[in-house]
């Protein structure tokens, strides 16, 4: 079969916009905050730097090889067991799992883009008023943003790599970043902008238990997009003799430095006209609009600002997180792109439904077990468990099942000297690694 092709810059901003996402901007600086700051964005960014880029060029390595869906990659690719290693593939399912409350929260995005334009919350606690009723109480609100999220995102995988995924990111990528760089200078202007790098950076080691060592692993794997399949699967469409390592190298910088201006930018502003850094996910939805509140006008145009850059990340991340499974269905089933990308949407529609509903007064008591509702369980169940497992996979499989002369025929003209150091670690560093994070979530450590 014929496929379209990323063009090399439409690949390395298809790839940072499937990394920067709403765990950059949404989700870092809350769980940053709620464990604590410094010692937690450190953990983060040493397993970035120390795991994360290693796996990410595995994982372009595997589907620049395999050049087809994952499932067929790793069938390719292994030379023996294939039927064995094809299940690596089946991580696409995560990303299929992410979505069911992806999609809900780019729905409560698109209604704060829609308020922001005449209204915000005058105090932290109206906002928080305003917040959690349209959590506790308006189901049909978050019904319709969540179906509108769900259509744009069908419309853009139906229209494929090329015309629909690289032409999304090349329109949205230019201009988050625009967005978040210029609001990202003007918190460099403020007095409380110190106080935010205190924040991000001063380690505080006692907040540090195995609790938060594991979320700011798994956050490192979901932020990345690793361990899923969807870098695997853009990898999959790149031209012959494309540098993964340059493209590697992009991505992480792109989706840490986003992170960290985020940030930044964020704990700035809450510093200076709200409450400090507030912890939750309501974070952006309740102390933030309460401090752009305090801004007068301008406020209002960077609420709505703000809300834009954080659905356009949104959007660029999802077309990733269901793409592997589309690839999947029309490889190997030779089911049409539109048949592909509308059964998929459905899936995560209909569940993210219930992702709605585990909120809402009334019924949330039938969906929640063990002080987690459903939302938070996909949640957890997919950064926390199912990227790692999948990056283990990943590492493994390069590091030993692929022979490794082919390995070595792409990787060492570009990696040069490193290659060494690249291929130790993914044999030895990351497995051991996954495998004490794997312990101190099952709480033997
Ligand atoms: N990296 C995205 C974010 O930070 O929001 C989420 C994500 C996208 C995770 C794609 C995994 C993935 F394969």
């Amino acid at each position: 079969m014929k496929i379209a092709r990323f063009s090399r810059i439409g690949f390395i901003l298809a790839a940072a916009g499937s990394a920067v996402g709403l765990g950059n901007i949404w989700k870092f600086p809350y769980i940053a905050g709620e464990y604590g700051g410094g010692a937690f964005v450190l953990v983060y960014l040493a397993t970035v730097l120390l795991i994360g880029f290693s796996i990410m060029i595995a994982e372009m390595l595997i589907g620049y090889l395999g050049r087809r869906d994952t499932v067929t990659s790793f069938e390719v690719l292994a030379p023996r067991h294939k039927n064995f290693w094809k299940y690596g593939g089946f991580q696409g399912l995560a990303g299929l799992f992410i979505m069911i409350f992806y999609s809900v929260v780019i729905g409560w995005i698109f209604n704060y883009i829609v308020t922001s334009l005449y209204t915000l919350p005058a105090t932290v606690n109206e906002a928080e008023k305003t917040f959690t009723t349209m959590l506790h109480s308006d189901f049909f609100t978050q019904l319709f943003y969540h179906t509108l999220s769900f259509i744009g995102i069908t419309y853009v995988l139906n229209r494929g790599i090329k015309g629909g995924i690289e032409k999304l990111n090349l329109i949205l990528m230019p201009l988050l970043m625009i967005i978040l760089g210029g609001m990202f200078i003007y918190a460099t202007t403020l007095g409380a902008f110190s106080q935010a790098v205190e924040f991000m950076f001063a380690p505080d080691w006692s907040k540090i238990d195995s609790e938060a060592f594991v979320i700011a692993v798994g956050h490192a794997f979901f932020t990345l997009s690793l361990g899923m399949g969807a870098i695997m699967t853009y990898a999959a469409s790149l031209e012959k003799d494309s540098s993964l390592v340059k493209a590697a190298f992009w991505v992480v910088f792109l989706d840490t430095a986003i992170a960290i201006v985020a940030g930044l930018m964020l704990f700035t502003f809450l510093y200076q006209y709200g409450s400090g850094p507030a912890k939750g996910p309501g974070l952006v939805f309740i102390s933030l609009p309460a401090a752009f509140y305090e801004m007068g006008i301008l406020g209002n145009i960077f609420a709505v600002l703000f809300f834009l850059a954080l659905a356009f990340a949104g959007l660029t991340s999802s077309v990733s997180l269901v793409e592997p499974m589309v690839q999947y269905f029309i490889d190997r089933f030779s089911w049409s792109r539109l048949r592909a990308a509308v059964a998929m949407g459905t899936f995560f529609w209909f569940l993210g439904i219930f992702a709605i509903l585990s909120n809402i007064d009334g019924a949330k008591e039938y969906l929640t077990w063990g002080g987690k509702n459903f939302f938070d369980w996909v949640d957890y169940f997919t950064a926390a468990i199912m990227l790692p497992l999948g990056g283990l996979i990943m590492a493994i499989f390069v590091g030993f099942i692929i022979p490794r002369n082919e390995v070595e025929k792409v990787m060492r003209p570009q990696l040069k000297w490193a290659f060494n150091a690249w291929y130790f670690s993914l044999r030895y560093v990351t497995p051991v690694a996954m495998f004490v994070v794997m312990l101190s979530l099952m709480g033997v450590i």
